[in-house]
């Protein structure tokens, strides 16, 4: 038995600062913060549009030696170059459109072939260990080992989904037990990520196969209502 590691997302700390166009909150300390407290790496998406993640958050993240950073990023000359400069110590290739809210699927692979053997090449030569977000398919599975991935990140937006709505969700997880399998057997290191709350990653942590999971936006929202009350004892201590 094998506990699975928590990779924390930490991009909606920096929408959060972004709406003020200062510092507060600090996704550097938030970083630190999440290490403290149990998470065992920090996912940061550096999107086309930064409408988070700075190119600074990365390099100020980067700093600090005990944060191992898994860094998301589309499959870009630009990205790669970000990523190869600053050598963080995982990289997920993710597929990017400039208009979606979120990442709204998995790579499309078979597309996307020639770009995505090129960034997977580069970052693979110096040590950095890749992966790619893909739908659980058995095909996309077998074109990441192809392409040269060490691992993949399962999307589990469409599960996350299901289960939250109280929908039938059995084959989606049918097809993730059997992608994660599949990959497995195939030297592939099995991630999953995306829209997972409470309730998901308990049912999703009954897969063995998968070893890493990554949650950003619930787990970040939940905080406030795990932790409001005690931001505001503070200040009706202080104005007291
Ligand atoms: N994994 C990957 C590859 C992602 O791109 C993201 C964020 O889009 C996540 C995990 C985290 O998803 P969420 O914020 O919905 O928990």
């Amino acid at each position: 038995y094998k506990m699975i590691r928590l990779g924390v997302n930490i991009d909606h700390i920096a929408t959060l600062r972004n709406a003020r166009g200062e510092s507060h909150p600090n996704p550097v300390k938030a970083a630190k913060f999440a290490i403290n407290h149990g998470a065992d790496s920090i996912t940061i998406h550096l999107r086309e549009d930064r409408r988070h993640i700075k190119d600074n958050d990365l390099f100020n993240l980067k700093k600090i030696k005990k944060i191992p950073i898994n860094l998301e990023i589309a499959a870009t000359e630009k990205m790669l170059k970000i990523a190869l400069k600053t050598k963080p110590s995982f990289v997920c290739i993710v597929p990017e459109k400039r208009q979606e809210i979120t990442t709204e699927g998995g790579l499309n692979v078979k597309k996307n072939k020639k770009k995505i053997k090129k960034v997977l090449n580069k970052l693979n030569q110096k040590g950095i260990r890749t992966s790619l977000f893909i739908n659980p398919s058995l095909t996309d599975v077998k074109l990441a080992k192809i392409l040269g991935a060490k691992c993949i990140e399962i999307h589990t937006g469409k599960i996350s989904n299901l289960i939250n709505n109280n929908k039938r969700y059995k084959k989606e997880l049918k097809k993730i037990r059997n992608a994660a399998k599949i990959a497995k057997e195939a030297g592939l290191k099995v991630h999953a990520g995306h829209g997972m709350t409470y309730k998901s990653a308990k049912i999703l942590s009954k897969i063995t196969d998968i070893e890493e999971f990554n949650i950003g936006h619930f787990l970040i929202g939940d905080s406030i209502f795990i932790g409001l009350s005690n931001s505001i004892k503070k200040f009706k201590k202080l104005i007291k």
